[in-house]
């Protein structure tokens, strides 16, 4: 069984391609066989990170994992139900040849597309990183301006909201799991980071997310990209680059941790039946 890992949220920035990257890295490193589908055909953050990854081990012979790397392509037809159509089912022929695979990590733009929302829908684990912003916040839930209180869901758990009940009604067995993750998480603003957290966990229980440990805002994340590389290709003796900062090992926890709480199945273990609703 192939467990589908969406990393979606429609605000741009937000981290999705970064901790794909890492995921993707995590989860290879732990043996599992893993394909790596980018969905942002413009931006192209991802597969750009996999092509500088292959540039950076051919120029230094470096031993690096690299996942498969199939490409869904957006629909070019006019009509506007063919081209979707026809997204789906090439969604769904890509889905069918990496069967053999144990996971596939789906990367999504920072908009509203109608491959995201179909990805979504096929989703076991949903990733949403979380820039610690009300800006952000803004798209999971809108708060009452004057009193501070969440008055409801907003765009994007709407589509989460969507996809869940589109699988139910597929009859696909276990619900879609999904994670909130606060990235660039500033060591000053406390006390913005304590109300962004409460609000959180507030909504948490309301729409149904597990919250993450998230990651702190460090300058390693942008360093990294040139070359392909994830926290977990440094330190150890064949590792191209050297950890060296305390900040770099407390990141690679921070990366450790939210695989964690993913609570992915392990290739040994048969799928849980009833992941969260
Ligand atoms: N924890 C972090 N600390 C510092 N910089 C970060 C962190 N996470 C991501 N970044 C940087 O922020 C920028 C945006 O990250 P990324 O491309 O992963 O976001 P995204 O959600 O995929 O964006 P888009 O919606 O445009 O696809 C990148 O330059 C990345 O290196
Ligand atoms: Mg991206």
């Amino acid at each position: 069984m192939t467990h589908v890992i969406v990393l979606g949220n429609e605000k741009g920035g937000s981290g999705k391609s970064t901790a794909a990257m890492h995921i993707i890295v995590a989860l290879m490193k732990s043996n599992a066989r893993v394909a790596a589908i980018d969905l942002d055909m413009r931006q192209k953050s991802l597969t750009r990170y996999l092509e500088n990854r292959q540039a950076f081990s051919d120029l230094k012979g470096a031993a690096l994992l690299f996942p498969e790397n199939p490409t869904v392509a957006p629909s070019s037809l006019d009509s506007r139900e063919a081209a979707w159509r026809e997204e789906s089912q090439r969604l769904t022929d890509t889905f069918a040849s990496l069967a053999h695979c144990d996971f596939v990590v789906i990367d999504c733009p920072g908009a509203d597309t109608h491959l995201s929302r179909v990805a979504h829908a096929h989703a076991d684990t949903i990733v949403t990183p979380l820039n610690d912003s009300f800006v952000d916040f803004d798209l999971l839930a809108r708060l009452d301006p004057k009193t501070g209180d969440v008055l409801g869901p907003s765009v994007y758990s709407d589509m989460v909201w969507q996809a869940r009940k589109k699988r139910a009604m597929s009859g696909v067995k276990g619900g879609i799991d999904w994670i909130v993750m606060r990235n660039r998480l500033s060591a000053t603003r406390a006390n913005n980071k304590k109300h962004m957290g409460e609000k959180l966990d507030d909504l948490a229980g309301r729409i149904g997310f597990r919250l993450a440990r998230g990651f702190g805002d460090r300058v390693i994340y942008r360093e990294l990209f040139p070359n392909g590389l994830t926290l977990l290709d440094l330190g150890g003796k064949s590792a191209p680059v050297k950890l060296s900062t305390m900040s770099h090992v407390t990141a690679r926890l921070e990366i450790r941790s939210l695989v964690a709480t993913l609570n992915l199945p392990r290739r040994d273990e048969p799928e849980a039946e009833t992941a969260a609703a």
